[in-house]
């Protein structure tokens, strides 16, 4: 394999060996790639398009990496000892994560998650809106403070969870003031490599998905919610629940909608063994 795809084949081996799953590569090295893998299945000899003597991998390194020798594309790594020091790792790079900023409708300041990067439940929403940007800190605006209340509600502390969201930045409006809105396809799929990262580290005893955007992302499908919640799931081995945005309880009051949020709910504390009290499971009973 003398070709131009060596250097990039081998480079791309390494990272897999250290156990990377996601790489995001430029044009030049995607086209060298698709040539060699196109020749490898006809079975014809790769052209002997060889790499120049000494030339780089066109796959940058990991941008964590502080070398000079960093070509145009970053590939995502996970780096540091604990949880915590991991995380910050993946934060570092969604800022120059070359995805992310071909997104040109993503706003810039990063809002990347809170909570404990050892915790046994993960919450998942779509995106930071306005009141998470300004403070840094996804859901903290009123549908954060909803969220607040269905955790105390579980005899949950906040801060013993870890909450993120798929997309790392508020997604950009027109004539934006206070209006939030739905991230595309497009920039859900920029940023997904970080929350799989994300779920690796944190490692979870259980994922909450947030409504129907986080879920169809985590789950790669596109049902609606309605039909995804009330079950668990399976992410990679970890049991997934999937339920209501909190801001879809606050424009629909209906208890009947509560409850089935609160139901989803009362699973997870089972999936868990948390203690449930009479009265927490008789929460938005109507009879
Ligand atoms: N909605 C979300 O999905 N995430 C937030 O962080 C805030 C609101």
């Amino acid at each position: 394999m003398s070709t131009a795809a060596e250097p990039l084949i081998q480079y791309l081996r390494q990272l897999e060996s250290q156990g990377q799953t996601h790489v995001s590569i430029d044009d030049e090295s995607r086209k060298i790639l698709r040539a060699f893998y196109i020749r490898a299945r006809a079975g014809t000899p790769a052209k002997q398009a060889r790499a120049p003597k000494g030339s780089k991998p066109a796959v940058a390194r990991p941008t964590d990496e502080p070398t000079s020798t960093r070509a145009q594309v970053p590939a995502l790594v996970v780096t540091g000892n604990t949880p915590a020091e991991k995380i910050d790792s993946l934060k570092r790079q969604v800022t120059r994560w070359a995805p992310v900023l071909a997104q040109k409708d993503l706003r810039k300041t990063m809002v990347f998650s809170v909570g404990n990067p050892s915790a046994d439940v993960m919450l998942v929403g779509e995106a930071p809106g306005y009141d998470e940007e300004r403070l840094g800190e996804p859901f903290v605006g009123k549908a954060g403070q909803k969220l607040d209340g269905i955790l105390k509600a579980m005899g949950i502390d906040r801060r013993s969870v870890y909450i993120s969201n798929i997309v790392k930045f508020r997604p950009a409006m027109p004539n934006q003031t206070t209006n939030n809105r739905k991230p595309t396809k497009e920039e859900m799929d920029a940023c997904l490599p970080f929350i799989h990262e994300e779920v690796k580290v944190v490692a979870p005893k259980v994922i909450i998905a947030l409504g129907g955007t986080a879920a169809q992302a985590l789950l790669n499908c596109d049902q609606p919610v309605g039909s995804m919640r009330g079950c668990f799931h399976d992410y990679a081995g970890i049991p997934l629940r999937v339920t209501y945005h909190p801001s879809y309880i606050l424009h629909n009051e209906a208890t009947s909608e509560k409850r089935k949020l609160w139901e989803d709910m009362l699973a997870v504390m089972d999936l868990l063994r948390m203690p449930i009290s009479e009265k927490q499971r008789g929460y938005f009973l109507t009879n």
